[in-house]
């Protein structure tokens, strides 16, 4: 008899963000009429810089000649690519990061998701609440944790992000193994400064854990005061991984196209305490599950780092800033605490009312589709998220309308 992994029966029925697609997809069917503007998954909706569409098309088109043709690439990434990011998003920030640490993918969720593999069944995981779902999800389906109780399960380590600590995760009471960190954070907004992500830093090296640090929004960083990557802490290279996206930074959400940073001194221990590359258990992992992201999209990626590509994408990231500025000052003009959409493209709005019913409210009165809060956790209850990934247009208009309704 063919039998499930159990572990699976822990989870939500749905994904969050099926779940409220879900929603959505009943309300249109029940009012074809209303023209809905979306504000939840964070999806970019500007075309791709024109350098990576050239370099896109220059690559599809050398795989339409024999002489220039590519099968099979490393699975690691190609070189041009994995030395471009060495040098455009470590060199150029002082975090000496060589391109063999570089494993290129075709998602930062995926690698957030798969990493976890890599280490024992009975590691003590530390997590921020509120969180994006999949540090959590892939937890659950590998068995370590029991069956969730009030939203929570027992067996994680859960670090309260709330008003009251500025949303920032703080170091647990008890030992744990591997934590993850996301900043600027995804649902919150928030980010964490040097001083806290090098007491993280200490705290790992002190404990022998390891950190996963969710870098995949730092390309909305513009307060030059917060690091873009954590190998700008000293120390961090022992043990951090770090993951990065191109989706949100030069809209590749739909081409796909990723990276982690697994580094040469990251250790990770045998149960008899002996030391053991991760970088060496990942590339493991990595050549035998996957066969590489395509060449164009490659090529595609690579043009980020060209002057123009780099120019083209500061426009880009310019934009979503001024929508997230604009979301953040018209919420607060009708009276609701928030907080990101500086650093950040998502703005975390507190509220009274329960967050499902605050997202049905907007949904059902605005035309307006947001993440409730408490699909991130139990202290995202009592807020919802608000993604700036939309036109400026369409933004003014959701704005617009949660402002009448609210008021009304
Ligand atoms: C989000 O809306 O939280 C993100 O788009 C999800 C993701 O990047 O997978």
């Amino acid at each position: 008899m063919i039998k499930i992994n159990e572990h699976y029966h822990k989870l939500q029925a749905s994904y969050l963000f099926a779940n409220i697609n879900k929603r959505v997809r009943e309300f249109q069917a029940a009012h074809p009429e209303r023209e809905l503007v979306w504000l939840g998954i964070g999806d970019v909706t500007q075309p791709l810089p024109n350098a990576c569409i050239t370099a896109f098309h220059k690559a599809v088109d050398e795989l339409a000649d024999a002489r220039t043709f590519r099968g099979y690439g490393p699975e690691q990434g190609y070189a041009f690519l994995r030395e471009a990011i060495a040098k455009g998003d470590f060199a150029a920030r002082g975090a000496d990061i060589q391109p063999d640490e570089i494993f290129v993918s075709d998602g930062a969720k995926c690698d957030v998701g798969n990493i976890q593999e890599l280490f024992a069944s009975d590691i003590r995981v530390a997590i921020s609440d509120p969180v994006y779902p999949v540090y959590v999800d892939t937890n659950v389906m590998a068995g370590r944790t029991g069956e969730a109780r009030d939203g929570r399960y027992p067996g994680l380590t859960y670090l309260d992000c709330t008003p009251e600590n500025g949303y920032a995760p703080q170091l647990p009471d008890g030992p744990v193994d591997l934590i993850y960190l996301c900043s600027p954070n995804n649902p919150t907004g928030a980010t964490l400064s040097r001083e806290q992500l090098q007491a993280w830093v200490d705290y790992a090296r002190e404990n022998r854990a390891l950190i996963l640090f969710d870098a995949a929004y730092e390309a909305f960083i513009r307060d030059d005061s917060l690091v873009h990557s954590i190998y700008e802490i000293p120390g961090a290279q022992d043990v951090a991984i770090e993951f990065r996206s191109f989706s949100k930074t030069a809209g590749f959400t739909g081409v796909r196209c990723a990276y982690a940073v697994v580094p040469k001194r990251c250790m990770a221990y045998t149960a008899a305490g002996a030391p053991v590359s991760v970088r060496d258990l990942w590339t493991r992992r990595h050549t035998t599950k996957f066969n590489g992201v395509s060449y164009p999209v490659q090529r595609a990626a690579e043009a980020v780092y060209s002057a123009e590509g780099q120019r083209e994408v500061r426009t880009l990231i310019d934009y979503y800033l001024r929508n997230a500025a604009y979301v953040r000052e018209a919420l607060q003009r009708m009276g609701l605490a928030c907080v990101g959409g500086d650093n950040s493209p998502y703005i975390w709005v507190q509220s009274d009312r329960d967050s499902w019913a605050f997202f049905d409210y907007l949904l059902n009165e605005a035309g307006v589709v947001c993440t409730p809060g408490a699909g991130f956790g139990r202290c995202g209850e009592h807020h919802i998220r608000i993604s700036a990934f939309n036109s400026f247009e369409n933004i003014q208009k959701a704005m617009q309308r949660i402002a009448d309704v609210l008021q009304a």
